[in-house]
């Protein structure tokens, strides 16, 4: 794996020129970008094309929970993008889970993730919609769902990257966003960590987000974290 590509730079922006911008001023110190709900609902599917024609990675964070047959349609869609990471919400369930992975057969370089529990999330919000098991627990029997489904990975907090490793085994993928570098205050992160930290625990990636795109400086910022990696 290229490390230069395990680091991925979230694109939460909401309109196309900005968007441009940032990947224009970061240039060969990124290859891989996430583009969320925001960006796509923004500046539509031709970015992540334009994107993918660059040569860059592209994490489609589409975050699917949907019926099964509108996931795999949602797949297909992303998978002739070029993109190479799709997630959908394990708390789905297996059907979903499997149509995605289905789906994404087509598409040799296209990466099924799977969301646990989102990282804003805390023990007291999983007991509001019913949830009585910690959130670490919860994290667990997602991800071993999703493994079982046959999904590539998942996506946790870097709290939870050492138990996931050891659940999941050495080939999946582990994405984590909910990052800050050390003494940065974290954003609405619940459970937090430095992207040294998820990477030397098991992370597979890391998503970086604010800590760049709000920099004064992005690409200053990104030559930080990846010095933050070596130190
Ligand atoms: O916080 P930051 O700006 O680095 O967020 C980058 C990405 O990480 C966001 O696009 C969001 O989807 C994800 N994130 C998350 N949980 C958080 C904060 C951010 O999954 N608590």
């Amino acid at each position: 794996m290229d490390p230069n590509n395990q680091i991925i730079v979230a694109l939460d922006c909401d309109n196309r020129p900005t968007a441009e911008d940032l990947v224009d001023q970061l240039g060969d110190e990124c290859g891989f970008y996430k583009v969320g709900l925001e960006l796509l609902t923004a500046a539509g599917p031709d970015f992540v094309k334009q994107l993918v024609a660059r040569g860059k990675e592209v994490f489609l964070d589409l975050k699917l929970f949907e019926i099964p047959n509108s996931v795999a349609g949602a797949v297909h869609v992303a998978g002739a993008l070029g993109v190479s990471m799709v997630t959908v919400h394990s708390m789905g369930g297996t059907g979903i889970m499997t149509a995605a992975v289905d789906a994404a057969r087509g598409f040799p370089d296209l990466r099924i993730l799977a969301l646990t529990v989102v990282t804003s999330m805390t023990d007291e919000d999983l007991a509001d919609i019913g949830v009585s098991d910690s959130t670490e627990q919860q994290v667990l029997r997602l991800a071993r769902l999703a493994g079982k489904a046959g999904c590539h990975g998942v996506i946790a907090s870097p709290q939870d990257v050492l138990a996931l490793r050891s659940a999941l085994g050495s080939n999946a993928l582990i994405v984590t966003p909910g990052v800050t570098l050390p003494g940065e205050t974290p954003f609405e992160h619940a459970r937090p960590g430095t992207p040294r930290a998820a990477l030397a625990e098991g992370a597979s990636h890391v998503v970086v987000g604010r800590t760049v795109t709000r920099a004064p400086d992005p690409t200053a910022a990104l030559r930080l974290v990846h010095a933050s990696l070596v130190v």
